[in-house]
């Protein structure tokens, strides 16, 4: 019974790397996508030394505004960016005939924030996999992470080269809990469109859903999983998420082992 309980903690690793979003003005910019996955993995091991010794709360010195940033064609070669993966959160949340993901976000978003969280969560509350839950905590620039929900916060954590960053904790490859962080350095004085997709684009890979493109010079999708240089008209979940959110989490999975041992997986999208 130990040996088991440890080797379920040992695999217990933050995925941060498929939820960052990248802007063209990171520091050191990486040549190609080995790289850039290099850095960012590097970036989320020494960040939690760096934000440690960082004031988090204080917005001295942030940028004015995102305005007259170069955002140039760093991912146009190639667009792919992490695995494409889904991950699903542990199935004592998931209730494929009972609406889907019964999830609770924790607001610690100070007051700056308040109207861009209430639209992304009435945004995703659109989807019929999804059943959220809110609750208004005390902010926490630190942004700590809390077993079984998502807290959502906001934090000057400097020139890091992303605006947003989730991450999510996970177990035996199921989601325990996830973090969606607001980069005050960029987004204290940044106009609302980018705050409010990056406040959709957060909370989405906290369901475990990944990008739908990684091409911000390519027309927008219409979806804020979609990265962007401008985010005017990707600032809602769009069709594509609220799919892939449905097979997630409306989906039953039911596995045979036939006579001959061929496992047959049958996976059953619930309607209702
Ligand atoms: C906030 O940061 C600025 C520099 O960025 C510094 O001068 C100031 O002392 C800091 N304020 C507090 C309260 O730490
Ligand atoms: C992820 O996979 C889907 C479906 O297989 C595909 O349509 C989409 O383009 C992929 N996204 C990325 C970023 O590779
Ligand atoms: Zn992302």
């Amino acid at each position: 019974m130990l040996r088991s309980i440890i080797g379920s903690i040992t695999t217990l690793a933050v995925v941060g790397v498929g939820g960052f979003l990248i802007w063209k003005y990171a520091l050191n910019e990486p040549t190609n996508m080995g790289e850039a996955k290099e850095g960012l993995q590097n970036l989320g091991q020494q960040a939690g030394e760096q934000w440690d010794e960082m004031d988090l709360g204080n917005f001295t010195d942030v940028l004015d505004g995102l305005e007259g940033l170069d955002f140039g064609d760093l991912f146009n070669d190639d667009p792919k960016l992490g695995d494409n993966t889904t991950y699903l959160w542990r199935s004592d949340y998931i209730q494929p005939s009972n609406g889907g993901l019964q999830l609770k976000l924790l607001n610690a978003l100070d007051d700056t924030w308040q109207t861009e969280f209430a639209q992304a969560v009435s945004d995703w509350k659109e989807s019929d996999a999804l059943v959220l839950t809110t609750e208004q905590v005390e902010v926490d620039h630190t942004c700590t992470r809390i077993d079984g929900v998502m807290v959502v916060c906001n934090a000057n954590f400097g020139d890091t080269g992303w605006v947003g960053i989730n991450e999510n904790s996970m177990l035996d490859g199921v989601i325990q809990s996830s973090v969606a962080k607001m980069n005050e350095y960029y987004l204290r004085n940044a106009d609302y469109d980018h705050r409010r997709f990056t406040m959709c684009h957060e909370i989405g890979h906290g369901f475990g859903l990944p990008h739908t493109d990684e091409n911000p010079y390519n027309s927008n999708l219409g979806n804020c999983l979609d990265y962007t240089d401008d985010p005017e008209s990707n600032v809602l979940p769009g069709d594509v998420n609220m799919n892939k959110l449905r097979s997630m989490y409306l989906s039953r999975r039911l596995r045979t082992v036939e006579e001959d041992g061929t496992v047959v997986e049958r996976t059953e999208l619930l309607l209702r």
